[in-house]
């Protein structure tokens, strides 16, 4: 089982990064091959539409993404964690959400099968500091597609309202912990209908 979680929060330790490390906590309790990546460290451009996946599927640009498209190609289960900014994922998160576009060309257009032979599954993990209702619902709109351009589903999101200071996502009730479920699930049986209090397509709950 092999698990990549990418987490778009330029704040180290804030609240994503968090939930990022509290989900990589219960997905290695059960032995998965986890890999974080934090985007910020990484140096890319966002898709530059010059259309040079068009003929391959594959994307011409080299940078530090170059050596990610295999490990998505490889991954049983993506995450990306992100805070909302200005009711979006952050641009760095956005940034790698283009660059599947060579992945979305080799299954739509060259139709050359899934991604790395397999589907995967795919998690969104997010905090904001306001408590609208829709909040979130943007970004699940490009989180469903983002998944499907990886060859994924969108599987489950765990959605945080009201934390906005550095960690204090420490302080709400539940988050940290459901993040490690989430994660521990991830790593077994992909079950989310037992874990409360996370969003899961055709719920009710985001
Ligand atoms: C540039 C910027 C834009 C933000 N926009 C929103 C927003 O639209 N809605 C919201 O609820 N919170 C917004 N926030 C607050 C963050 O989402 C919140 O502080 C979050 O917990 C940060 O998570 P992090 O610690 O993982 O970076 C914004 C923060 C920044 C810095």
């Amino acid at each position: 089982m092999n698990i990549i979680v990418f987490s778009g929060s330029p704040r180290k330790r804030g609240n994503t990064d968090l939930l990022a490390d509290a989900f990589v906590a219960g997905a290695t309790s059960q032995r998965a091959n986890v890999e974080k990546i934090r985007l910020i460290e990484l140096k890319y451009s966002p898709c530059i539409e010059c259309g040079g996946c068009d003929e391959t599927g594959k994307c011409i640009l080299k940078d530090d993404l170059t050596e990610i498209y295999p490990k998505i190609e490889s991954a049983d289960v993506v995450v990306l964690a992100s805070p909302m900014f200005f009711y979006n994922i952050t641009a760095n998160s956005q940034a790698l959400v283009e660059r599947s576009q060579a992945f979305w060309v080799r299954q739509y257009v060259l139709k050359q099968g899934e991604i790395g032979g397999k589907r995967r599954q795919g998690i969104f993990l997010s905090a904001g500091a306001t408590k609208g209702k829709l909040l979130f619902d943007g970004s699940l709109r490009v989180m469903r597609y983002f998944f499907d351009a990886i060859g994924g589903d969108l599987a489950a999101a765990l959605l945080i309202r009201g934390a906005e200071k550095k960690g204090e996502i420490k302080e709400i009730p539940g988050a940290l912990e459901t993040a490690e479920r989430l994660g521990s699930c991830a790593a077994s049986n992909g079950d989310y209908s037992q874990i409360e209090g996370l969003w899961v397509p055709g719920g009710k709950n985001k």
